[in-house]
């Protein structure tokens, strides 16, 4: 059975921030599945290992998802060279960022990748897949960091809140413009061992997955017709996932301090309600 209609030999797929990590991964299962896939990313050097890596049969196109311009030139060339797209899937970000105190440059440029290059790809590529008469499927990568909020790194937590939101938006219009000829889906990795996270440790860490996991994940999920494709990782189960979820959005409802996760008088009380059975 077909994992989605827009997933056929001969389709057309975009991946940004396709040069490595889960994007490099997700291309890899579509060339194998016979689709012609564009990866769309900043870094030229780690473009040319990945296209080497898919056995030169990807197209490889420089692209910096923070600028309009480039994500319309993105465009351009891929429907020019390729045809008219059928999965697009925004997944490029970075790191860095940091609290509301750090550098206000590393802030802008976070959310111009992480968010806004989310947007770009959206607004780029999304009238035509809506004109035609043809199945689509769009993938936004997000982060449990956008819907758990752990403290520490505000502004990536922003950018991926925004993701989510963006998504969940998407997938409302798609279903009132098109029905479900084109569907939206908001990836949700766990700790994976990527591009992002090799500059904090040498090897895999047991506790990561590795992006092929994610991948055959992300395909299974959406098999199944699931919005939110959420990843686990070797350190946590979905029942503590959901019960994070779950008290992140009760601070509101039971009147609690902002993130009291990680407040020193909710702490415990928080320890044990992840922990009950
Ligand atoms: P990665 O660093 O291996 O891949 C990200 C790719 O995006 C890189 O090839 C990078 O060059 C590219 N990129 C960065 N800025 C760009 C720009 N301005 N324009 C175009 N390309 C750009 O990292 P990974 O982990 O594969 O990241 C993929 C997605 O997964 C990201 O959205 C990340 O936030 C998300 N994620 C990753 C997690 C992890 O544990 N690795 C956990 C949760 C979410």
């Amino acid at each position: 059975m077909s994992v989605h209609s827009a997933i056929a030999p001969g389709q057309v797929a975009v991946i940004t921030g396709g040069a490595n990590g889960i994007g490099l991964a997700v291309a890899r299962r579509l060339v194998d599945l016979g689709l012609r896939v564009a990866l769309a990313d900043c870094d030229a050097a780690q473009l040319a290992v990945a296209g080497d890596a898919l056995g030169g049969k990807a197209l490889l196109v420089e692209t910096d998802v923070a600028s309009r311009a480039s994500v319309a030139a993105l465009a351009a060339r891929v429907e020019g060279e390729l045809g008219p797209v059928a999965v697009l899937m925004n997944n490029a970000a970075i790191g860095g960022g940091g609290d509301i105190l750090a550098d206000p440059a590393g802030w802008d440029r976070l959310l111009a990748v992480n968010l806004h290059g989310v947007i770009h790809g959206l607004q780029q590529f999304l009238p035509g897949m809506i004109t035609s008469d043809r199945p689509g499927l769009v993938i936004n990568t997000g982060s449990k960091q956008g819907i758990t909020q752990p403290p520490g790194n505000t502004a990536y937590n922003v950018a991926k809140s925004g993701v989510k939101s963006v998504t969940e938006g998407l997938a409302h219009t798609l279903r009132e413009r098109v029905g479900d000829r084109i569907t939206a889906h908001l990836l949700i990795p766990g700790f994976t061992y990527t591009g992002m996270t090799t500059r904090h440790f040498k090897e895999k860490p047991p506790a990561a997955w590795t992006p092929d996991q994610v991948a055959q994940t992300m395909l299974d999920g959406i098999a199944r017709g699931d919005f939110y494709l959420w990843c686990l990782d070797n350190e946590t189960s979905w029942e503590v996932d959901r019960r994070r979820v779950l008290w992140n959005a009760q601070d509101i409802t039971e009147g609690r301090p902002a993130l009291s996760r990680w407040h020193p008088d909710w702490k415990d009380v928080f320890a044990d309600f992840a922990s009950r059975e």
